[in-house]
């Protein structure tokens, strides 16, 4: 059966962007056709400076937002990194694979060590080696195929040639897993600065919508969101980026070409309400779950460490085979 990892960075308030790149698959497809595992990734939120009460907070929300957006845990195991030794284990193993020049060429490293060194901050070395980390996450249960928004290509990618190369050396331990993307919705953009995604850690909340925020604050957020002084609708991505963010997250709202609904819209302001209005719409039954999952941490707290459970069991062996492969000595 085929094998499906994922994760989710609790770095932040989950984002519009997460879920309809991401947690909106996993959901409607990714965990009834596979076995499937999806992972709150709390150790790569410490890559960047952190707060210890609020990464605890940030993942247990996260784990419970997955649940109230319809993971099941009898279709699939959803747990916390950092419960499961394994993933550390093996990405000790993998940083003897893997390059420091194959690392550094990261686009995402780039991007945030700038913005850290711009900002008088300095740069963690784990936020250099997180991909190696996040290629164990995968490694380790011999995924498939990991489903993730586009900006998470390069790292998958990092991960296939991290296990070509060991199973080449070492011989054939690991799985070469490949990358799945959404159709629509791979990349949302922020609403206010349509040339940059729309993230957890943006500077300004004003172009972001969390699937937590009010329904009022969404409608606030997109009727706001930046598009151009040109008349009518039309779908072009170079051209009119507010825009065509704008009928992406409308189509990956209602299933339709954002081609078809350019054509339906005589003017930017008929869109934004209609946007806004199913995005409310989209989140209004994650929200209402998420309200009573969280009045039962007990309940969220429970499915982690099953899931746990499952995950240590599944990751042990391979993670045991590469420390034999690689020549370490079994363990009396
Ligand atoms: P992260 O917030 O980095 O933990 O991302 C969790 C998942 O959401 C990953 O698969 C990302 O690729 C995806 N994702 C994050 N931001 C966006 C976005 N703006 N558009 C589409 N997918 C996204
Ligand atoms: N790096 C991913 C992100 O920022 C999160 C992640 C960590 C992940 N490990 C993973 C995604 C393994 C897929 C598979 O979104």
């Amino acid at each position: 059966m085929t094998r499906i990892f994922s994760g989710i960075k609790p770095s932040g308030h989950v984002t519009l962007g997460n879920y309809l790149g991401a947690v909106r698959r996993w959901v409607e497809v990714d965990q009834h056709r596979a076995e499937a595992l999806f992972c709150v990734v709390d150790l790569h939120a410490l890559t960047v400076d952190h707060d210890p009460a609020r990464v605890r907070r940030l993942s247990r929300q996260a784990a419970s937002l997955l649940l109230a957006a319809g993971l099941d845990p009898r279709l699939c195991t959803v747990f916390a990194q950092s419960h499961v030794a394994e993933h550390a284990r093996l990405s000790c193993l993998l940083e003897c694979v893997a390059s420091e020049a194959e690392a550094r060429r990261m686009a995402e490293y780039a991007e945030r060590a700038g913005a850290a060194r711009r900002a008088g901050r300095g740069v963690r070395l784990s936020l250099l080696t997180y991909p190696v980390l996040m290629a164990a996450d995968i490694l380790g249960y011999r995924a498939d195929e990991v489903p993730v928004g586009d900006d998470q290509a390069e790292h998958v990618e990092l991960a296939r040639e991290l296990a070509v190369r060991f199973n080449q050396r070492y011989g054939a331990v690991f799985v070469v897993p490949r990358v799945t993307l959404s159709p629509v919705g791979a990349r949302v953009m922020d609403l206010r600065e349509p040339a940059v995604a729309m993230g957890k850690s943006s500077a300004s909340a004003a172009g972001v919508v969390y699937l937590l925020d009010e329904p009022e604050v969404i409608a606030r957020k997109v009727m706001a969101a930046v598009t151009d002084d040109e008349p009518g609708v039309s779908y072009d991505r170079e051209g009119r980026a507010g825009l065509a963010n704008l009928l992406e997250i409308l189509s990956a709202c209602t299933g339709k070409e954002p081609q078809v609904l350019a054509e339906s819209y005589g003017d930017a302001e008929a869109l934004k309400r209609d946007t806004a209005e199913a995005v409310v719409e989209a989140l209004r039954p994650l929200r209402a779950r998420h309200a009573g999952l969280s009045a039962d941490p007990g309940y969220v707290d429970g499915v982690l460490r099953e899931g746990a459970a499952r995950a240590r069991e599944l990751a042990r062996p391979t993670v045991d085979a590469a420390y034999r492969a690689i020549g370490l000595l079994p363990p009396g």
